[in-house]
């Protein structure tokens, strides 16, 4: 039995986080889903807070499924889901983004690995008026978190036979903070002497991304520019609907999907949740239970070959609920037929 934390999130984050949820049981792994309390803590000022029970539930589990949490635009509180990465020092924010089979966009062989660093940079959350009309934020970044990370895409590299890692920066212009993560990465580099590495200015990147995506294999980027290029990159394979993510650090894991709460679709049963059932199954990766990932991942690229019982983000008419049920059922399909097997 895995213990694990589940915090559905905000917005469409209820819908698919019970999907996923269904998904996950459906390959017949012991999961005791410890799931937090939603109702929003604020303080004096109104302002929302990061539930302690939030913290205290995954320092217990360890690893958590975890549904997007809005964040107020240009005012009000900071966002949670950033706050959460930096309590549980989740330092690395993985995302695998693939072309899915049958899933017909304007790019092939897109497999492309992002590693965000997490923690810093201008998601630090340090930003002051300096006097009226001027305002400071302040970039962090520390040569600690800059090689961890580092060292964390090269391991990534070597233990998933990617070939190429490529440094994504802008330190022609930030020449200390971006030169400083540059360096580390580049020392870095010398300890996987059979790994390749590449550097590119972040516009020069993006504008490689939306032409030829398919020579990239690993990117590693700092915060900003990780958050950013991670939506792009989503845009290349069918957008927010489908890409997974995880964000590690040594002690603590939690999954989530790349997208936000998607209010213009939220409650209305026709949001997908490709992107955190596959999320799912790197969590079920992470526990040890690999063939109950490959079954979740199968059973999805089965209906998108196919074409079927998909979601209106990637060209079909099912809701989220049909969605589901085709997966649950093709898992559950797999599951019975390894029981007959075994
Ligand atoms: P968003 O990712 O929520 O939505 C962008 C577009 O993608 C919308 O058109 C939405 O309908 C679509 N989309 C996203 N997920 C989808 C899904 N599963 N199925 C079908 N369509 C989907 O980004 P937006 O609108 O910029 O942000 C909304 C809120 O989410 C904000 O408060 C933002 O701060 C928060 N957010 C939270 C994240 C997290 O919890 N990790 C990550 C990104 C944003």
């Amino acid at each position: 039995m895995h213990r694990v934390t589940l915090i559905p999130g905000d917005g469409i984050g209820p819908e698919v986080s019970a999907a996923a949820c269904r998904i996950l049981n459906a390959t017949g792994v012991k999961l005791d889903w410890e799931e937090v309390e939603a109702e929003p803590v604020t303080d004096r000022r109104g302002d929302r807070l990061l539930h302690a029970g939030w913290l205290d539930s995954i320092r217990r589990t360890r690893v958590a499924l975890k549904g997007p949490m809005a964040t107020p635009v240009a005012e009000g509180h900071r966002s949670l889901n950033v706050a959460l990465r930096q309590a549980l020092e989740l330092y690395a924010n993985l995302r695998p983004v693939r072309n899915l089979p049958g899933l017909k966009t304007r790019f092939d062989g897109v497999d492309v690995v992002i590693v965000r660093e997490n923690t810093e940079d201008l998601y630090a959350g340090l930003e002051h008026t300096v006097v009226p009309g001027v305002v400071e934020g302040l970039k962090i970044v520390t040569e600690r978190a800059s090689t961890r990370i580092a060292r964390f895409a090269f391991q990534y590299a070597r233990a998933n036979h990617r070939r190429t890692v490529c440094a994504i920066h802008k330190a022609n212009i930030m020449k200390l903070s971006d030169g400083l993560f540059l360096n580390c990465v580049r020392r870095v580099a010398g300890e996987f002497p059979e790994i390749n590495y590449q550097e590119l200015i972040v516009d020069n990147a993006c504008m490689q991304l939306v032409m030829k995506p398919e020579q990239f294999d690993l990117l590693l980027l700092q915060n900003l520019y990780g958050d950013i290029v991670s939506d792009l990159c989503a845009g290349l394979v069918g957008g927010l609907g489908v890409v997974p993510a995880a964000n590690l650090g040594s002690e603590h894991a939690v999954f989530e999907a790349v997208h936000g709460t998607a209010p213009d679709i939220a409650g209305k049963n026709v949001a997908n949740p490709t992107a955190l059932a596959l999320s799912g199954a790197m969590l079920l990766d992470h526990l040890g239970e690999a063939a109950a990932a490959q079954a979740v991942r199968q059973a999805i690229h089965a209906l998108y070959r196919e074409g079927r019982h998909l979601t209106s983000d990637v060209g079909g008419s099912a809701s989220t609920t049909e969605f589901t049920d085709a997966v649950v059922a093709a898992v559950e399909a797999a599951a019975s037929r390894r029981q007959v097997g075994a």
